[in-house]
């Protein structure tokens, strides 16, 4: 676990090998559907991080019985997991804490919307700051009664044996709430339809076809029928995108840069990044990838450093890179700029991650305009360091700490330990890469 207060000092370059810890998105997602397969199911790889760390917790405490299998340095944890069924879960004796994590509060709402009876989900200040009204309305819809403060946590689950399908098109383009709908709809009588306003993330599909069952897609539609049970696989989890992004960023900000990131996961769904650094002009290649495990791709991926460029990132590109803007507008701060619409999710993230980023950015020297949906930073000047707080949120720690690697003095970064959500190994890695 890195220490809340972390010093982070200029460096020249940054070079050398890295295999980011396992998928966040893509750990959350096996844990979960290994709770609710007929079997047992091994999963590699697994996330270090806090938030899957929750994931399991709540799980536990829901009857899963859930075996850590010990923790390998170039492979993360493996878990052994029980499956307990479609509609095996018990009755948890207390409240469930989902500690910072908006992924194990949504979508863990989703299966519970389908077990008969009554679950408290609760979660750190920053999560009870989250919007929930997005997976309350479509499954109460389903047939589930959901209680809330305002819409925010704590939740409480009223579930039933009887959800019914509907056919739903989220306000908001969210993964999150799609693997809500999609798992209640996998319990529910008849077909679920899940229309997506713009495309994200497709890890839960490919988690229903891995474990056996089918969901279908027609343009932007997804289909899942009711009624299907899921069988437990052995998986492994590849390294996460948007963990590997810090590095990425790092390696094409610093001239004279080369970062190679090792068995990282490539789904087209998350690697938007990879043109983005491209567009900056960073030199990006993946040198091998592999169709990988059920369904879930990885590669190795070489960045390099490239003359940083004006960028902008329009509405419709947001969803494919939400988790890599703060590392982004890190990136703009080394040089070149980048303009950003659309992105008003940004603001129900761990933290409002417009204005938190813009406090601290500028709080180092940056050139940061803040809009309602967007912002813009420009690297008119280099940066003077400072003391910045990342306000309780993983990615604005490490964006901080990539933007103070171009500063002209130290930047002290309060609020630190937040790394540790994602990626527990962050500042001991970001060392190791400084030249
Ligand atoms: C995630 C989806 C995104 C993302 C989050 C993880 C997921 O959230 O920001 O870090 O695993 O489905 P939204 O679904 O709220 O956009």
């Amino acid at each position: 676990m890195s220490s809340d207060v972390v010093v982070v000092n200029p460096a020249v370059r940054v070079c050398g090998r890295v295999r980011p810890p396992g998928d966040k998105s893509i750990s959350h997602r096996y844990a979960l559907f290994a709770a609710i397969a007929d079997g047992s199911s091994a999963i590699r790889g697994y996330s270090t991080g806090g938030d899957c760390a929750s994931t399991l917790r709540c799980l536990r405490a829901l009857g899963v019985e859930i075996v850590d299998q010990g923790r390998d340095p170039a492979r993360g944890l493996t878990v052994r997991i029980a499956g307990r069924g479609i509609r095996g879960l018990r009755a948890p004796t207390d409240i469930l804490d989902a500690g910072n994590s908006g992924s194990t509060m949504r979508m863990l709402a989703g299966i519970l919307a389908a077990h008969p009876f009554q679950t408290t989900l609760t979660g750190d200040d920053s999560l009870r700051r989250r919007p929930m009204g997005r997976i309350i309305a479509p499954l109460e819809r389903m047939g589930a009664r959901l209680a809330s403060t305002d819409g925010r946590p704590p939740l409480t689950i009223e579930g039933t044996a009887h959800l019914v399908a509907i056919d739903f098109e989220p306000e908001v383009p969210s993964a999150q709430v799609k693997g809500a709908v999609l798992l209640a709809g996998l319990h529910a009588e008849g077909t679920t339809r899940v229309r997506e306003p713009l495309p994200t993330r497709d890890h839960t599909e490919r988690a229903v076809l891995a474990f056996g069952a089918r969901v279908e897609r027609d343009g932007p539609t997804l289909l899942i029928d009711g009624g299907q049970r899921l069988q437990a696989q052995d998986l492994t989890v590849p390294g996460d995108m948007s963990s590997a992004a810090f590095w990425m960023v790092a390696a094409a900000a610093l001239p004279g840069s080369e970062i190679v990131i090792e068995e990282v996961g490539v789904n087209p769904t998350r690697a938007a990044i990879l043109d983005m650094l491209r567009r900056f002009g960073a030199r990006v290649d993946i040198e091998f990838s592999t169709e990988g495990d059920l369904g879930e791709p990885s590669g190795t991926i070489v960045v390099r450093h490239g003359t940083l460029r004006e960028v902008t990132i329009a509405p419709e590109e947001v969803p494919g890179v939400i988790d890599e803007l703060p590392a982004l507008a890190a990136l703009a701060t080394h040089g070149g700029s980048l303009a950003v619409t659309g992105a008003q999710e940004l603001r129900v993230k761990e933290s409002d991650r417009i204005s938190a980023l813009a406090d601290g950015l500028r709080r180092m020297g940056a050139d940061m305009v803040e809009q309602t949906d967007g912002f813009c930073v420009r690297a008119t000047h280099r940066l003077q360091g400072g003391e910045v707080e990342a306000h309780n949120d993983h990615r604005l720690a490490m964006a901080f700490a990539i933007a103070a690697l171009g500063a002209s003095g130290p930047t002290t970064i309060r609020g630190a330990g937040a790394a540790a959500v994602s990626y527990p190994e962050f500042f001991s890695v970001l060392e190791s890469l400084r030249v």
